[in-house]
């Protein structure tokens, strides 16, 4: 097995070399004056079984891109198998038609993946698992979705929020919760959005649990633009909470999101390493190195 990092994750497709025992071949890459992205294989690939890791955070279209040239070029060189690690997939987001006219962006993804040569596709808390699985049978490429959750959960429990609440932004993560509620103690619960009437303002309130004086994190896949989260922190503020942290997979964090979670009251921000950023407290290279072991 060949670990090949490319240009968006160069440190976390090191470290998931490290844990497999392996040495990395980062490839070689620049970009061109107009924008456009060169790729180099730095080692012979040739009959091997070839994990590219290449994440796909902002600029995600650069990044995609990247990545299809990486794929199709293992497959060109002669890989035996081509496993590409992308633990935050760009579009999951647009994953259905909301309105007429648009495209589901998310499932052109995933053709141009597989027809770049990837056979086996390795993703981090997709954004909506239910929908991957309905898609998946539209494309040969296997698609294996791990979720970090758990490992998040382990630091906090660690990290001073053993026995806090388990929160989800919504009904649809309930799931996930209950599997870090699992590990951290506390119990789950989500929240439902309420709408004022004469504002039109939105509120987030968590139902039928008392968190007075309680610790809480709120776990959500992603935060961007840290609106959903910043509204999740103030309702829990405003009911009593005493510690609350912000906890998410991907840490996009795009233009002032960390000022909106500290303004809406977090105590402290924890994420993973699928996207680089400053915070990045728990990585993920543990979790995939032991997932890609099993698929030897
Ligand atoms: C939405 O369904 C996602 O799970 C996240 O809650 C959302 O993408 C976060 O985006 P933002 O930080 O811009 O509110």
């Amino acid at each position: 097995m060949i670990v090949v990092p490319g240009p968006a994750s160069y440190e976390l497709g090191k470290k998931i070399a490290e844990k497999l025992g392996v040495k990395a071949y980062p490839v070689k890459h620049r970009i061109f004056p107009d924008g456009e992205s060169y790729i180099k294989f730095e080692v012979s690939i040739q009959n091997e079984t070839v994990v590219i890791v290449q994440t796909n955070a902002p600029d995600n279209d650069r990044k995609l891109m990247q990545l299809l040239i990486m794929s199709k070029a293992a497959k060109t060189l002669g890989a035996k198998k081509v496993i590409a690690v992308v633990p935050y997939l760009a579009y999951a987001r647009q994953d259905k038609q909301f309105l007429d006219g648009e495209a589901i962006a998310f499932d052109i993804v995933l053709g141009l993946l597989e027809s770049a040569g990837i056979d086996d596709l390795i993703v981090v808390d997709v954004h909506n698992e239910t929908v991957l699985k309905e898609l998946q049978p539209n494309h040969m490429m296997m698609v294996h979705p791990l979720s970090a959750i758990v490992v998040i959960a382990e630091y906090l429990k660690e990290n001073g929020f053993d026995g806090a609440y388990s929160l989800s932004p919504d009904v649809g993560r309930k799931d996930i919760v209950s599997s870090a509620s699992s590990v951290m103690g506390g119990g789950f619960a989500f929240f439902e959005k309420i709408r004022d009437l004469h504002t039109g303002e939105t509120t987030m309130k968590v139902k039928d649990i008392n968190i007075n004086g309680k610790k809480a994190v709120v776990f959500d896949d992603i935060i961007s633009s840290g609106g959903t989260m910043a509204k999740a922190i103030k309702g829990l503020k405003d009911q009593g909470a005493s510690n609350v942290a912000a906890a998410c997979t991907h840490p996009l964090l795009t233009f002032g999101a960390e000022e909106k979670l500290m303004d809406g009251g977090a105590d402290i921000i924890i994420s993973t390493d699928t996207v680089e950023s400053k915070y990045g407290q728990v990585t993920v290279a543990g979790m995939i190195a032991d997932y890609l072991k099993g698929m030897l």
